[in-house]
């Protein structure tokens, strides 16, 4: 087992969010709507509590209070995202006031200590884009790398390490293989045109900050899964194959290695779900990042179906998900959690994926009602987070022992944050936001605990 406690000199120790998640102001300042103050709009009811995106931690206003209360947890980074929306309100015209508010932002973090790391795209699909065919139109590829220009050349001397996406498979799955995300479209062939120009979004993106001239790095966050077949029987076995090609090594392999996998070219050939490719496909898929973004929340777990569906209707038609019965779960939010899982991600990047300098982009541990735990000094008491943080470093720091290239580990979230659907019906933060006590940010248990980790730059156990 692991003999050190102690992290390599210059760990990120921060946390993650995202700038729909908190900044508020949703019609503020210019700011033109995104697919989700249009969906709020329409159909309130569909949000937890009827809350929306206009109604998240105000860190338009706020932030430099927030960054204060960073920098007193000791964080020496921090991950959030620019809204598109906000900067480019009709995709042409540069807002004056958002590029003044984000230089502000970043430039408060730089100051204190903190580095900032943004992300380019986080959900937020601005409402003129969606109108134009969101990512459905190949336009996008053009429309969202004169977006990275714009951020790049306005923030660039500030922001060193860039993100594309966050989690590009949830827009492509949740908006177009479900109804989770707008348009909630249930179609995959068009949900593969989907996840093709988002690559196409991304490669282009990285393009034009190694066009620009930065002196930063740039790569992307995907959320991977681990997955585990239930058995070593050849069809558990075939099953896992499926559900790692199409949920992992779809996205993975193209951004890290420039190459896509052929089992998955054969497979949509034959199921005539090819996408149809833009003239700059090949030159484009060569760009390479600089460092990956690991979200890792729970493993997927399959076995193989009792009848191999005929048709491919969804990446689930060639495997089954598999209840172990080992599960541990958390009781509060009711995902899985398997902490080992860090550590298998961890030797999967080492040996196939080059080694590629990587950090945990997002862990986190989500509850419901968590008010409970709040005690008579009005500290929520969250032990459970300080143990599912405590076990996941663990594992981590075993990886990084073996010679995994782990450069961080930021959790989700700083200041509980609105989360899409959900909205506040889970929380995460280090932080509890006061919904009804304009918005006052209380520490939880786990910030003074983190913070002395971090002091350290040691796990205690
Ligand atoms: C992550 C996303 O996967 O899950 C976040 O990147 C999201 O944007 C988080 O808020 C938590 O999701 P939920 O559904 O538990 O609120």
């Amino acid at each position: 087992m692991r003999v050190t406690n102690q992290f390599p000199e210059h760990f990120w120790w921060g946390a993650a969010a995202s700038a729909p998640q908190t900044e508020g102001a949703s019609d503020v300042d210019g700011k033109s709507p995104t697919t989700w103050d249009v969906w709020h709009e329409r159909e309130p009811e569909a949000f937890f509590n009827q809350v929306g995106p206009d109604q998240t931690s105000d860190v338009y206003h706020r932030y430099r209070e927030d960054v204060q209360l960073m920098k007193d947890m000791n964080l020496n980074s921090y991950r959030t995202s620019i809204a598109w929306a906000r900067l480019l309100p009709d995709g042409k015209t540069l807002n004056e006031k958002a590029v003044a508010y984000y230089r502000d932002y970043f430039q408060t973090m730089r100051d204190k200590g903190i580095e900032p790391v943004i992300n380019l795209f986080h959900f937020d699909m601005p409402w003129w884009m969606m109108e134009l065919g969101g990512w459905e139109n190949p336009a996008i590829v053009e429309h969202f790398a004169y977006y990275a220009k714009m951020a790049f050349e306005e923030f660039g001397d500030i922001v060193k390490y860039w993100a594309t996406f966050n989690e590009p498979m949830v827009h492509i799955e949740c908006g177009y293989l479900g109804d989770a995300h707008w348009p909630r479209v249930n179609d995959f062939k068009r949900a593969i045109q989907v996840g093709y120009h988002t690559l196409m979004a991304h490669f282009a993106a990285v393009r034009v900050y190694r066009q620009v001239g930065s002196d930063g790095k740039i790569g992307t966050i995907l959320n991977l899964s681990p997955v585990y077949a239930r058995s070593d029987a050849p069809e558990d076995q075939e099953a896992q194959r499926w559900a790692d090609l199409f949920h992992t090594r779809s996205l993975l392999d193209p951004i890290a290695l420039n190459t896509y996998p052929q089992e998955l070219v054969a497979i949509l050939k034959e199921h005539d779900l090819m996408p149809t490719l833009i003239d700059d496909h090949a030159s484009l898929t060569q760009e390479k990042i600089d460092f990956l973004g690991v979200n890792y929340y729970q493993p997927l777990r399959v076995k193989a179906r009792d009848e191999k569906a005929l048709t491919l209707e969804r990446p689930s038609s060639l495997y089954a998900s598999y209840d172990w019965p080992e599960k541990k779960m958390n009781p509060y939010r009711g995902w899985e959690i398997y902490e080992k899982g860090i550590y298998d991600i961890a030797m999967r990047i080492k040996n196939d994926y080059g080694n590629i300098p990587w950090f945990i982009s997002e862990n986190g541990m989500g509850v419901a009602e968590e008010e409970r735990f709040i005690d008579e000094s009005g500290i929520v008491q969250d032990t459970y987070r300080i143990e599912f943080i405590r076990d996941h470093l663990s594992w981590l720091l075993k990886s990084i022992e073996e010679g995994s290239n782990c450069f961080g580990y930021h959790l989700w979230t700083f200041i509980d944050c609105w989360s899409w659907l959900n909205a506040y019906k889970n929380r995460y933060g280090y932080y509890r936001v006061d919904l009804e006590n304009d918005l006052e940010r209380t520490p939880k248990l786990s910030s003074f605990w983190l913070r002395d980790i971090i002091e350290k730059n040691q796990l205690d156990i």
